[in-house]
């Protein structure tokens, strides 16, 4: 592990050799647009009870309440923009002949700022799925004219799309991230306290598979030690800086790379 340090040459080079990118974001990737992370001082956990809130059971209890708290997350996240990582992020995928983005995040703030395809392990506050028949639809109205929502086809309850306590991710979702981890040699892990699994064990699965792996953090994490290294501050300053000096490395301003003399350079 690199001591904590900037954005050095070192890195800039490892990472615009690399031939497949991939990311791997947590809720602070989203903290400077406005929107609460889960674990710090001003986070969820510390405001509400996630099994109270984030769980089945509670969902069974009182599906009202729990719909409640929700239509506050999607009406906080909805009057928030994408901030200077997310964007950088997207610009990055343009910069790879293969680039990855695995988010925990279920805000929709990636999609926003133009990445083309985050895999959602935790699903998505902006999608809906009947409690009947188990289909997925899209729930973009802010705030819920109904709380809670009801299945438009079967008038069944609707719950939120996104992966509660004690409840298996998605398997393709999960599958795909574990190949991306297995494959990529280079990861960037941004704003992700790493403790919750098993998204968490993927920067492990990179390493382990002799990728070069980054973490940008304002703090150190369960994987910090096991990072090449770790970068202290705000995501939406590194990440930018990261963007910045990768893409005029790999010589593609608007990011168009030629995959194959940069496959030559790798
Ligand atoms: N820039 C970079 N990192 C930041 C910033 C920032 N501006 N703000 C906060 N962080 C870091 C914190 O230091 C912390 O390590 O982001 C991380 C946020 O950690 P958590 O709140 O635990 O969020 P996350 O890691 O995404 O949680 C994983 O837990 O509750 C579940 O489903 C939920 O997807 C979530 C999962």
């Amino acid at each position: 592990m690199e001591p904590a340090s900037g954005v050095t040459k070192r890195l800039v080079e490892r990472l615009s050799k690399a031939t497949d990118l991939a990311v791997l974001t947590g809720a602070g990737v989203s903290q400077e647009s406005g929107v609460p992370t889960f674990r710090g001082e001003e986070g969820l956990w510390k405001q509400y009870r996630a099994e109270e809130l984030a769980t089945w059971r509670a969902f069974e209890g009182d599906p009202g309440l729990v719909w409640s708290w929700y239509d506050y997350r999607r009406q906080l996240v909805s009057d928030t923009e994408p901030n200077p990582a997310h964007t950088a992020i997207a610009e990055l995928e343009k910069g790879y002949p293969h680039f990855s983005l695995i988010t925990q995040n279920t805000d929709g703030l990636h999609d926003r700022a133009g990445s083309s395809a985050p895999i959602e392990l935790h699903g998505s506050i902006w999608r809906a799925r009947c409690t009947a028949e188990q289909t997925v639809c899209d729930l973009l109205e802010s705030p819920l004219p109904d709380v809670p929502p009801h299945c438009p086809t079967c008038g069944a309850l609707l719950r939120p799309d996104v992966v509660w306590y004690g409840e298996p991710l998605p398997m393709d979702a999960y599958e795909h991230s574990h190949q991306i981890a297995s494959r990529c040699d280079a990861m960037l892990v941004i704003g992700t306290s790493a403790v919750v699994h098993p998204a968490a064990s993927l920067p492990l699965v990179a390493k382990h598979n002799g990728a070069f792996v980054v973490e940008v953090n304002t703090a150190y994490t369960a994987i910090s030690a096991l990072v090449d290294a770790t970068l202290l501050g705000m995501a939406g300053d590194l990440v930018p800086e990261i963007a910045r000096r990768v893409l005029e490395a790999v010589g593609s301003p608007g990011g168009a790379t030629n995959p194959v003399s940069r496959t030559a350079s790798a």
